[in-house]
């Protein structure tokens, strides 16, 4: 009973629409604990990739994974750290028909030192909870989850690679497991883990440029629905964009949004501006979180390493291509990129618009911003510089 208010009290400051879309029942769900988890180790350990070969994203998995079951009637199951398996889902799986699921996406990083460090993987958590309760997915206890994915790169501390721009991609995902065709919330869900070792995920390494198609058609996410969530459901439907993209020459979209064409995100990543506003200050500006923009984990720690530094300003808002093409004809426009877990900071040189091809002279600036970025980064992910913001393996 007291935990359950407890719960209430908690969900209810973190998020409280789905508060009131779910009603109480997803509080009452127990929590299950680190301290109950069961390993059963692979009989059969995979061969590890050589560290010479390129590593493609997402392809390669290591030998373990994280398994919870839940079900409304007896809540969460133990944890499960089990052999790297295949599931088996009833066909009605209400994950696959209604898209009733949601993901996260971290790294784990190994130094010099051979340690490896997870990246700020409490905001993941938070963002992981706030999407679960906006599905009416089982809610569940952060610290627990985040010890039990430590437990789990733990035991396959070995495939975590160790070349620099290297890392350990960790990809937890909670679907809803209902057997039935009704659109309704899921009486069972399955929340597991899986490891990926990782190198870049665009072709060509962190300093390769990218082309835009912004073309506003094509939607992301708008107010009112679920683009500050991290579901499946934004993302299946952006690959027929990427392919018209790719069509027109360019490799990844510019999400446009509204009348006045404000740039939102770019591909899967949250999109930064370095240049002089029309204030003549210099500026890092990035959309605020309105409720169609991703809260991207490196974003936020962009945001911060630049506030830390105090050198220009940084600011969270609304930027529209109409100001955006006024200050690159004024030649105010220094560098434009992309930031998100995968890619980490991408650097954009060209951006398809309205027929017109936009030269973004990123490269041209050194490009001195996100060369700073990345490097900071590196020291804090890799252990140069002990930071805070890493978790210890
Ligand atoms: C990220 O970079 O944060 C992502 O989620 C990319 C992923 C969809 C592959």
């Amino acid at each position: 009973m007291a935990a359950a208010a407890l719960g209430q009290i908690w969900t209810r400051k973190l998020l409280p629409v789905p508060w009131l879309l779910c009603g109480p029942r997803r509080y009452a769900s127990s929590n299950f604990k680190a301290t109950d988890l069961q390993l059963q180790m692979t009989q059969k350990p995979q061969k590890k990739p050589d560290p010479s070969d390129p590593l493609v994203f997402g392809k390669i998995f290591t030998d373990h994974m994280l398994m919870v079951e839940w079900n409304q009637k007896e809540g969460w199951g133990p944890p499960r750290i089990q052999p790297f398996q295949n599931l088996t889902l009833h066909p009605a799986c209400s994950a696959l028909h209604y898209s009733l699921q949601l993901f996260e996406g971290m790294k784990a990083f190994k130094g010099s030192d051979q340690q490896v460090r997870l990246f700020r993987p409490w905001l993941n958590m938070d963002r992981m909870l706030r999407s679960a309760l906006r599905m009416c997915l089982p809610s569940f206890d952060k610290g627990e989850l985040l010890e039990c994915i430590r437990r789990l790169i733990e035991v396959d501390k070995d495939w975590v690679p160790a070349g620099r721009g290297t890392s350990l991609y960790v990809r937890p995902l909670l679907m809803g497991n209902e057997a039935s065709l009704g659109v309704g919330s899921a009486t069972q869900a399955l929340l597991y883990v899986v490891l990926c070792p990782v190198g870049s995920y665009f072709p060509g390494d962190s300093m390769t440029p990218v082309s835009l198609l912004a073309d506003p058609t094509f939607i992301r996410a708008w107010m009112g629905g679920v683009g500050d969530c991290k579901l499946g459901g934004n993302y299946g439907p952006t690959v027929l964009v990427q392919q018209e993209a790719k069509k027109k020459g360019c490799e990844q979209v510019l999400w446009l949004y509204g009348p006045d064409h404000q740039l939102t995100e770019v591909g899967t990543m949250n999109i930064f501006i370095y240049w002089t506003y029309e204030d003549g200050v210099l500026e890092l500006v990035t959309p605020p979180l309105d409720g169609i923009i991703l809260p991207g984990v490196v974003r936020r720690s962009l945001l911060d390493l630049a506030q830390t530094w105090g050198e220009f300003r940084v600011v969270e808002r609304k930027v529209t291509m109409k100001e955006f093409l006024r200050a690159l004809e004024e030649g105010r426009v220094r560098e434009v990129f992309g930031s998100g877990t995968a890619c980490q900071v991408c650097p954009v040189h060209r951006i398809l618009y309205e027929g017109q091809q936009l030269h973004i002279p990123t490269m041209e600036n050194g490009p001195e911003l996100i060369l700073r970025f990345q490097k900071e980064l590196k020291e804090i992910q890799y252990g140069t510089k002990a930071h805070e913001w890493m978790l210890l393996v």
